[in-house]
């Protein structure tokens, strides 16, 4: 069957399908289905042939285009190789010298890389080494999480706590406690047209301390926030803004984490963290910009240089973090050929 026949049948009969298809209107899609047939570079191809533009980059996994053939053969080649090999006291050399590669990369302090499978495990991730990274230091009484309303950081358990969409609060309500936001910075009264970062907003970062002073700073584990706030329409952070986190966090003892998941490599290679010189003590993630598997870079200034043992320790102590998928071979090899295009000024894949 090619492909325009396959998706005719499968457009005939999607009313009654068993995919169950996520942030979709389910029953709407099926009874209009658009589906895609094939894609190639910046384009996708309906089962018809029509040519349509890829205007998020496959929502932003794939950022280096459809189908690239150094990425395609990276592919076909570790498959035939090795295609899985569990990461439990075992490995391969791929997630090894993928990992120090991008290491390489990131902004100065970022040392550690853990490997998750998507934007919303390594916000799980980063935030429970957050609490690990306290707990293994004596202080496990920092328990509370604090997020951005109307931030979004994926669709787990903490991320979604942490994250301020009000739909997600109405329908499965606070599911983590502990959990408090700060203001969302979403002006437009202010901002509407703002070219580049906006003059307001740096104010709203003083809402940290007054929930440090709400809840006792000491019982604070650590403040996430998007550095560019997506759910916002890409929002950018008011000169000053991220700074001052990053000081009420140092001050107050939390860790600062950026969900790097939109800006990783695509505001500058190290992400916002690098591009807004505001070191986060432990970074989000860095996946769909590379459009791989997600990546917690697990390190950050203050824990790595200041406590590298206690990081070491709560590895030891087995973060259990989405181990068995953690750095696998076709990943590993499908990121590392990204990030060499990304790194080489994405001039080296010739275009077919
Ligand atoms: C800032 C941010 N965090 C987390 C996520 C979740 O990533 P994923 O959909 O890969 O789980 C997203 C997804 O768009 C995101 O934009």
């Amino acid at each position: 069957m090619n492909e325009r026949a396959r998706s005719e049948a499968v457009a005939q009969s999607l009313e009654n399908s068993a995919f169950f298809m996520p942030f979709s209107a389910n029953r709407q899609f099926k009874k209009a289905p658009r589906l895609f047939a094939r894609a190639e570079g910046i384009h996708y191809y309906t089962p018809e042939g029509r040519q349509v533009i890829d205007g998020t980059s496959g929502l932003w996994c794939v950022n280096a285009g459809h189908c690239r053939p150094k990425i395609v053969e990276a592919v076909q080649k570790q498959v035939a190789t090795m295609e899985f090999a569990p990461p439990f006291q075992l490995g391969h050399p791929a997630a090894f010298e993928f990992a120090d590669r991008l290491a390489k990369l990131a902004p100065k302090g970022l040392t550690r890389v853990f490997f998750t499978n998507s934007g919303s495990e390594s916000v799980d991730t980063a935030l429970k080494l957050a609490l690990a990274y306290h707990r293994v230091r004596g202080e496990g009484h920092r328990m509370r999480l604090i997020g951005r309303e109307r931030g979004y950081h994926g669709v787990n358990f903490g991320g979604t706590a942490v994250g301020g969409i009000s739909g997600n609060r109405k329908i499965f309500g606070a599911l983590v406690a502990g959990v408090d936001h700060l203001r969302h910075t979403h002006d437009l009264a202010k901002n509407a047209f703002s070219r580049g970062q906006p003059k307001h907003g740096a104010e709203l970062a003083d809402d940290l301390e007054r929930l440090c002073q709400l809840h006792d700073p000491s019982t604070i584990a650590a403040v996430i926030v998007e550095p560019v706030a997506g759910n916002m329409n890409l929002v950018l952070p008011a000169p000053g803004f991220l700074e001052t986190l990053r000081e009420g966090c140092a001050r107050h003892g939390a860790v600062l984490i950026f969900d790097e998941v939109m800006t990783g490599f695509r505001v500058a290679t190290g992400g916002a963290h690098q591009a807004w010189q505001s070191p986060a003590t432990l970074h989000g993630s860095v996946p769909r910009t590379l459009g791989g598997p997600n990546i917690t870079w697990a390190a950050g200034d203050r824990i790595v240089h200041t406590h590298l043992k206690d990081v070491d320790a709560a590895m030891a102590a087995r973060v259990r973090a989405h181990a068995r998928e953690s750095g696998t071979t076709i990943s590993a090899v499908v990121t590392s050929a990204l990030t060499e295009f990304f790194a080489r000024g994405r001039r080296d894949h010739p275009r077919r």
